[in-house]
């Protein structure tokens, strides 16, 4: 069962808010849309100076503008490894389980609005995610169906969600109160695969 939750507030910071609470110093995370850096800071600041934040985004600016954001908040350069690469290759890089992924589906907000994450790759790097996620992990996806593409990209992001074990996944969708079939929404999946197993006796 997927659950629907309709909120006032930023989507955006509903994952922060859900993320907080699975995230703990010491842990792995993953930015699979590192645009602005805004979201790789906020995972910087979850997991700490013993924690690591891999992230990824095919547009050298976007890796550029993260790491500017990294440095200036004073987030050692130990604590994140960033690439100019794909997220559909994340797994390449990816040395350890991580407890967070997040993905922000789009265009770099300033930027070239025609270089877009796409449907296939998207769900080609959810699969990766999911795979890399550590017990108790957390995956968010903010879809925007209003993009050109948004909305086939979408689509496949919730056929992805639908096949998903939902014994060993709890799946939410957020949107805002007002929300039309054009407007952002946001995924969570938690693995709760631990538990829903019976407990020895
Ligand atoms: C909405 S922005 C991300 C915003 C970002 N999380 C932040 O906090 O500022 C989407 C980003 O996805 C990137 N992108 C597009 N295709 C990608 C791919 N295949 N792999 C990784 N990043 C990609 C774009 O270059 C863009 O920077």
């Amino acid at each position: 069962m997927v659950l629907e939750k309709s909120i006032d507030g930023s989507l955006l910071e509903q994952a922060h808010d859900l993320i907080v609470d699975v995230l703990e110093q010491g842990d792995a995370a993953v930015d699979a849309t590192l645009g602005n850096g805004h979201d790789t800071l906020f995972l910087a600041r979850c997991v700490g100076r013993a924690g690591k934040v891999f992230g990824f985004d095919v547009q050298q600016a976007a890796v550029g503008n993260t790491r500017k954001r990294l440095d200036d908040a004073g987030v050692d350069s130990d604590c994140y490894a960033l690439f100019c690469e794909s997220h559909v290759d994340m797994a390449l890089h990816i040395t350890t389980k991580v407890k967070a992924v997040m993905f922000n589906l789009g265009y770099l907000p300033g930027g070239d609005k025609k270089i877009i994450t796409q449907a296939h790759s998207t769900v080609a790097a959810l699969s990766a995610a999911i795979g890399s996620l550590s017990c108790g992990g957390i995956l968010t996806v903010m879809c925007y169906p209003g993009h050109d593409g948004g909305a086939d990209e979408a689509d496949l992001v919730t056929n992805f969600v639908d096949e998903l074990n939902k014994e060993h996944w709890t799946v939410a969708r957020y949107s805002r109160a007002e929300a039309r079939a054009s407007t952002p929404y946001l995924w969570t999946i938690l693995d709760v695969s631990q538990k829903k197993r019976p407990t020895p006796e």
